[in-house]
Parts: C-alpha cells; structure tokens; sequence
C-alpha cells in the first residue's frame, strides 16, 4: 500500500469519525442518552483505525478493512453515549475539498431495524432536517425543505441533485417537468412514486439572490452540509440499489468522479449498495434525441435486472429506432 493510499484512507476514516461524533452529539443534544450497537459494529470500533492497521501490514494484498458505520443502525444492546463530551472541530477548507472515495469500503449493513423503528428513526431524522439552519441564506429563502418521498422501506431510491422552484414550493422533490419526466420512467419501469423512494443531495432550493427564477448547482460546501441527512436516509431505508441522478448526485455519494457521460451505465457501490449513475431528467427535456432516452433507459433496464423486476419485450424494446 502506498504512502498516499494511507494517508486518503486516514483522512477518510478521520471524516467518518467526525461524522459520527457529529451524529451522536446531535442525538444527545436531542435527549437520547443510549444507542444500540450490534455485536458486530462493537467489534468494528474496537478495532484500531485503519490507516493505523495499514501502516503495520508492510505488504497489503487485501483491502482495507471497513470502517465503522456511523451509530444510525439498530442494535441489539444499548450502549451509553459518548461517555465525555467530544469537542469537535470544524472540518478544514481542505478536508470540505476533498474528494471522497468513489467506492466505498464500508461494512455490510447491519441487522435492519423492526418496521415500527425504522418508521420512528424516519419521523425523527426528518424533524431534525425540517428544522435544518445549518446554510443559513438557504433557510431563509427557502419556503420549504425538501425532505424526500415515497416508501422508506423500498428497495429503489433514485437520487437527484436540489429542489427547484416547484420542488420548494411544493416541498416535494421532483415535481416540476425534470420530475415529471422521472415520474414517466418510474412508472415506465411499471412502478410507482409511492413504490420507490425519491430524494435529494440538498434538501433545500439552492438560493439565487437578486434573481427572479433559475436554479444554480449546489455549492459544494453546501453538499458537505447537508449530505449526512442524505446518508441517514439511506441507511434506515436500505435500498437494495440506488440510481444517482445526474453528476452532482453521483458527486455527493461518491465523491468526485470521471464526467457523468462516461460514468453512466456502469454499476458503482456506495457503502456496499449497487448505484447506477445515469443523465439527469432535465438532460433528457434538453436533449430529446432517441439515442439519449434509449441511453437512460438502458441504466433502468440494469436497474430492474439487478431488483428481479420482470421486463417485458415491449420494455426491453423501447426507444430503439427498430421500434420507434
Ligand atoms: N432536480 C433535482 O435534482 N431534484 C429535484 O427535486 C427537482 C429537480
């Protein structure tokens, strides 16, 4: 393993303990004194860190062990929290640019939670993001956050970048005509809004100041921000695969990758879970072009494979000039 190599995987095992020290002061602020940790995650945190185990291994023909998940999972056992007050830092300018790895080497997930948990955990995480000042001249221009859609025990998430106008006034994401057109190849894939869940990098519309319309791609301050409500979704749901839409959405779950025109179509992984990079809608309303709808149905037709989804001839068959 090279010196470099080492030093990314301690700056990616300093940011998730940040994250974690983060989350668990955020539930102690909230009252919680206890969290429940699986045998298995208890284990994972006595462990040394892993740059410390890479430094000691001289040669390293296996990867990396995982690094702790974050304490959002269900336990078995209540653990005291944090024993001491942790002080945190403020993450760096440096650490805010880094990129993240584009593959994740999280663990396995761990036991999922009951329905009803899984359901109070949601209610409680989307409290905490409607109360959300974190950027503060989004929430004062917003009207409101958009906190995400659909079933939270689904096994489909799509992925996309921030509320737009319709979004925030609406405070539902994907509802303005890019939404609509995600709403065509959702049911295209013969499934429903309510059958998948539909969320965002930001939950908030990006603000343009002194503009009367337009949207502007989120800041990337403004991603580091919000995404730990994006990674708590995502880990109390569990989808089975996750559809990143469009580069900023892949930029936020994977860090910073190779142009969305390359990415798309070819299987990632973020904390163990298959993710389809694929276009935006709004680039499918720009570029209408056979060829391009036929590109981003290709990405669904992977998508439905991998869930065992049953795929008609006629599905199979759409947008290819043969059939019109
Ligand atoms: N574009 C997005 O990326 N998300 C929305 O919710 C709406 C449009």
């Amino acid at each position: 393993m090279t010196p470099a190599t080492i030093t990314a995987m301690s700056v990616a095992y300093d940011q998730l303990l940040d994250g974690t020290i983060q989350h668990l002061q955020e539930l102690k602020e909230h009252g919680v004194r206890f969290v429940s940790l699986s045998p298995e995650t208890l284990a994972g945190l006595n462990q040394p860190p892993v740059a410390a185990r890479a430094r000691s291994q001289s040669v390293s023909p296996a990867p990396p062990a995982p690094a702790p998940r974050p304490a959002a999972r269900p336990p078995a056992s209540p653990t005291p929290i944090l024993p001491k007050p942790v002080e945190q830092k403020p993450p760096s300018p440096q650490a805010l640019a880094l990129p993240l790895p584009t593959e994740s080497t999280a663990p396995a997930p761990a036991p999922a939670l009951s329905p009803e948990a899984r359901a109070a955990a949601f209610a409680d995480l989307r409290r905490r993001a409607l109360a959300c000042v974190r950027c503060p001249n989004l929430a004062a221009a917003r009207k409101n956050v958009v906190f995400g859609v659909g079933d939270i025990n689904a096994q489909l998430m799509f992925i996309g970048e921030a509320p737009g106008a319709d979004e925030d006034t609406q405070g539902e994401p994907f509802v303005g005509k890019a939404g609509q057109l995600l709403t065509k190849i959702i049911q295209t894939m013969g499934l429903t809004r309510d059958t998948v869940y539909i969320g965002n990098i930001l939950k908030c519309r990006p603000d343009t100041p002194g503009q009367a319309s337009g949207n502007r791609k989120p800041t990337p301050e403004e991603m580091q921000t919000c995404i730990p409500y994006l990674h708590e979704q995502i880990d109390l749901i569990r989808p089975r695969v996750i559809v990143a839409l469009g580069a900023t959405a892949v930029e936020g779950l994977l860090g910073k990758t190779i142009g969305i025109t390359k990415l798309r179509g070819q299987w990632r992984t973020y904390r163990g879970i298959p993710l389809m990079p694929t276009y935006h809608p709004a680039y499918l309303l720009r570029n209408q072009s056979l060829s391009e709808k036929r590109r981003i149905w290709e990405d669904m037709l992977q998508v439905m494979e991998k869930l065992g989804l049953p795929i008609s001839q006629k599905q199979r068959d759409y947008f290819l000039k043969a059939a019109g």
